[in-house]
């Protein structure tokens, strides 16, 4: 039997388990082409919250469908297969459903064999070395551009991707900055992951200040997971020539009116700043190259993995549900 978390309601701007619903249902029989795989890991992701909004499809998902299983990231392994690229044992990434068994289509273009060049836990290519940590990798290598003494300012540090960021902007000789919703987590970002200093962004002063404050000659480099108010804060905060890589925008995911943008778009123009989005999925030619190095940098020391693993698929919903009030730290995977 496969058991899968539905979406049973489209959430609100407050999400909850019951937006969410555990099914029972038969595995499928394969056609030809096709494979099935038994899932040993679900990605959770904050990114797919968007896509279960009406009408939010888009070229990268269609808005996933009530009464469907939930879209997200799998890693499983193959054990029956009608498609001859895939044989029994072959351990795979893809995009396919919060499921214990995964059947993919020979139309389906996301699947990725595990890499087998370096030796890790399989959890760790759905964080560290799996999208999160690219992402962090292509906005902090690539667009951040840091040099010895810049000061570079992450959002959602505590997050997947912001504490792989943090981390990579250290190893860049920048002082970092993370932001954050709790001092435990500040407290843990600053004694375990080598970030200088963290900022609460729920503090009664607002963020801007805070952030004028800790970084008296403006921000550098952003790493921007969340959008909104937070995005804003930092553009009033950006230095000359300072990087602004777009990775993701939490604050409004849960939103179902369109947001404004930031008011302060001229800093830009005045500070010579410039500011662009990343789409980790469209750079799989160079996965090779980003976990290469990212690798490296684990068995250095330098770079170190954090997880929130939750056992059992039933914990699917309030574990996403969490990453929208605070509750992960690290990259949130479900075992199976
Ligand atoms: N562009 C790409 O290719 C790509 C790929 C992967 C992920 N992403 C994006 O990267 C971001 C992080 O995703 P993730 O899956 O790694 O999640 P995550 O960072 O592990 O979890 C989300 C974090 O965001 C913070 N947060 C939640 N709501 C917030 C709000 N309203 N304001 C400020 N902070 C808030 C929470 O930390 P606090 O406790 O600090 O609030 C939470 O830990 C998302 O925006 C995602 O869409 C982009």
């Amino acid at each position: 039997m496969n058991k899968q978390i539905l979406l049973n309601k489209r959430p609100q701007k407050i999400m909850t388990s019951d937006d969410f619903k555990l099914e029972i249902v038969d595995i499928p029989k394969l056609k030809d082409g096709e494979v099935l795989l038994k899932n040993s890991y679900l990605s959770i992701d904050a990114g797919f919250r968007f896509w279960m909004n009406e009408g939010s499809g888009n070229n990268i998902l269609p808005a996933m469908a009530l009464g469907q299983p939930v879209q997200g990231i799998v890693l499983g392994t193959v054990i029956e297969s009608k498609n001859p690229s895939y044989k029994q044992g072959d351990k795979l990434m893809t995009r396919s459903a919060w499921q214990e068994y995964s059947v993919i289509t020979a139309e389906n273009d996301t699947v990725y064999p595990l890499p087998t060049a370096w030796e890790c836990d399989d959890s760790l290519y759905l964080g560290v070395l799996g999208e999160t940590g690219m992402s962090a990798y292509i906005g902090t290598v690539d667009m951040g551009q840091l040099k010895q003494g810049d000061t570079a300012l992450i959002s959602a540090a505590a997050g997947a991707a912001g504490i792989v960021a943090g981390q990579i902007a250290k190893i860049n000789g920048a002082k970092v900055i993370g932001i954050t919703s709790s001092d435990q987590k500040s407290q843990k970002l600053i004694n375990e992951f080598g970030f200088d200093r963290c900022l609460n962004y729920k503090s009664s002063t607002p963020l801007s200040e805070l952030i004028a404050d800790e970084c008296p000659n403006g921000v550098d480099y952003y790493f921007d997971s969340v959008g909104g108010q937070m995005l804003e804060d930092a553009i009033a905060n950006i230095a000359q020539n300072g990087r602004i890589a777009l990775c993701g925008a939490i604050a409004s995911y849960s939103s179902l009116e369109p947001q404004l943008g930031p008011k302060n778009l001229f800093n830009l123009v005045v500070r010579q700043a410039s500011m662009k989005g990343l789409m980790t999925h469209y750079e799989s030619d160079r996965y090779d190259e980003m976990r290469g190095q990212l690798f490296k940098w684990m068995q250095q020391g330098t770079l170190k993995n954090a997880e929130s693993c939750f056992e059992g698929i039933e914990h699917a919903p309030a574990a996403f549900c969490g990453m929208f009030t605070g509750n992960n730290f690290g990259k949130t995977i479900i075992k199976l």
